[in-house]
């Protein structure tokens, strides 16, 4: 991997043991912690009444290694621990991985259009951005390994890809994987993981044992229904952990998110039967567009990418004034289409109805 001369030989920050492993480890009642400049009279009754049944102390640094957490996505996704980095959010994880490994002088390949912040995060570090277009709203991956040079170092997989919510097929990627040299870190952004059904979607940790320049972030943010507390981890080879989380902010993931990711993993009912109202909901999108001729993409995610045959700002205007905000295309790079969140039935049935009277107040439809 072409790593940032600066963090060869970096250590990730050490933060004090946690009180819990304290009073463990030596058998003690009781453990004072005076090593963080943390405040001693803990906070105001006032946030205390807020937080209600939460009895955390949060005048205290949270666990910098998020042990707990860790143990749990390490035992519900079957890798070691030493194989996970936690971000606060996978936007964090995205920044680490490209304050690490980009820099003026290097390049780094994403699709187009594709999940905003990996150009982004490139244009902060100065990189070259070499950008492929889709192919059928695809990744086109053999045009992604031939814009792959010696000056590579960074390779974007938004897989399912936002905005069009479309998979790589399995043996394309598997196929990818082989070709792609050895020294370029490719990014399997798996953010709506959860939702995907379908049987081309191989589960990609094999690759992970497979490749040691693989690694897949995900999110508590999507299915797991916990975006403000932002929670997102990566899983790749311990040796690229190693490498990242010296670049990782010690204390990135709160007391409260590190235990309300726990909670959320313990429930896994919720997320089967989240994905199922998503594929219910998603067929009132598609009967729609196929009602109407609407051209629209095969997502594997709870959102959905379709044309409107109008411009797409004044579709998105006139959605808002009716009271939905959903994404015009043009902002994503797709006009003529819009990006709607999967809503729940009766949500995608009120929207369906009102987008209709705007398609047919803009003439398309009949
Ligand atoms: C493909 C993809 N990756 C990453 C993210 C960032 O998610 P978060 O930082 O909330 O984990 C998003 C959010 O929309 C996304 O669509």
């Amino acid at each position: 991997m072409k790593w940032k001369q600066q963090i060869y030989d970096m250590k990730a920050y050490q933060p004090g043991k946690p009180i819990e492993e304290v009073k463990r480890e030596f058998g003690l009642d009781e453990v004072v912690k005076l090593a963080s400049n943390e405040n001693p009279y803990g906070f105001s009754p006032k946030v205390k009444a807020f937080l209600g049944g939460d009895h955390s102390n949060h005048a205290i640094y949270p666990d910098g290694y998020a042990k707990t957490l860790r143990t749990a996505v390490a035992n519900h996704v079957n890798v070691q621990e030493t194989q996970l980095i936690f971000g606060n959010g996978s936007d964090d994880l995205i920044a680490i991985i490209t304050r690490a490994l980009l820099y003026p002088g290097v390049n780094t390949v994403m699709a187009a259009p594709s999940f905003s912040q990996y150009r982004h995060n490139a244009e902060i570090e100065g990189a070259e951005i070499k950008e492929v277009p889709l192919k059928d709203g695809k990744h086109d991956l053999l045009a992604m390994l031939d814009a792959i040079d010696e000056n590579t170092s960074v390779v974007w997989v938004c897989n399912p890809n936002n905005p069009t919510g479309t998979i790589v097929q399995d043996e394309e990627l598997q196929n990818f994987l082989e070709k792609v040299p050895s020294e370029v870190l490719v990014v399997l952004d798996e953010a709506y993981f959860e939702y995907v059904n379908s049987p081309d979607f191989k589960d990609t940790l094999s690759y992970v044992n497979q490749y040691p320049n693989v690694i897949i972030l995900r999110t508590f943010s999507k299915a797991y229904g916990l975006a403000s507390f932002r929670v997102g981890y990566g899983i790749a080879q311990e040796e690229v952990i190693a490498k990242l989380d010296p670049v990782r902010a010690p204390f990135n993931n709160t007391i409260l998110s590190q235990k309300v990711a726990i909670a959320a993993l313990e429930d896994q009912e919720f997320i089967i039967e989240c994905k199922e109202s998503n594929e219910n909901g998603k067929k009132q999108y598609e009967e729609f567009c196929v009602r109407h001729g609407l051209n629209f993409y095969p997502s594997q995610t709870n959102f959905i990418l379709f044309e409107v045959k109008a411009d797409s700002d004044v579709v998105f205007k006139e959605m808002m004034q009716r009271g939905f905000i959903i994404r015009s295309g043009n902002a994503l790079g797709v006009p003529g289409y819009i990006r709607v969140t999967i809503g729940t039935e009766e949500q995608n049935a009120k929207f369906l109805s009102l987008l209709e009277e705007v398609l047919s107040e803009q003439g398309v439809l009949a």
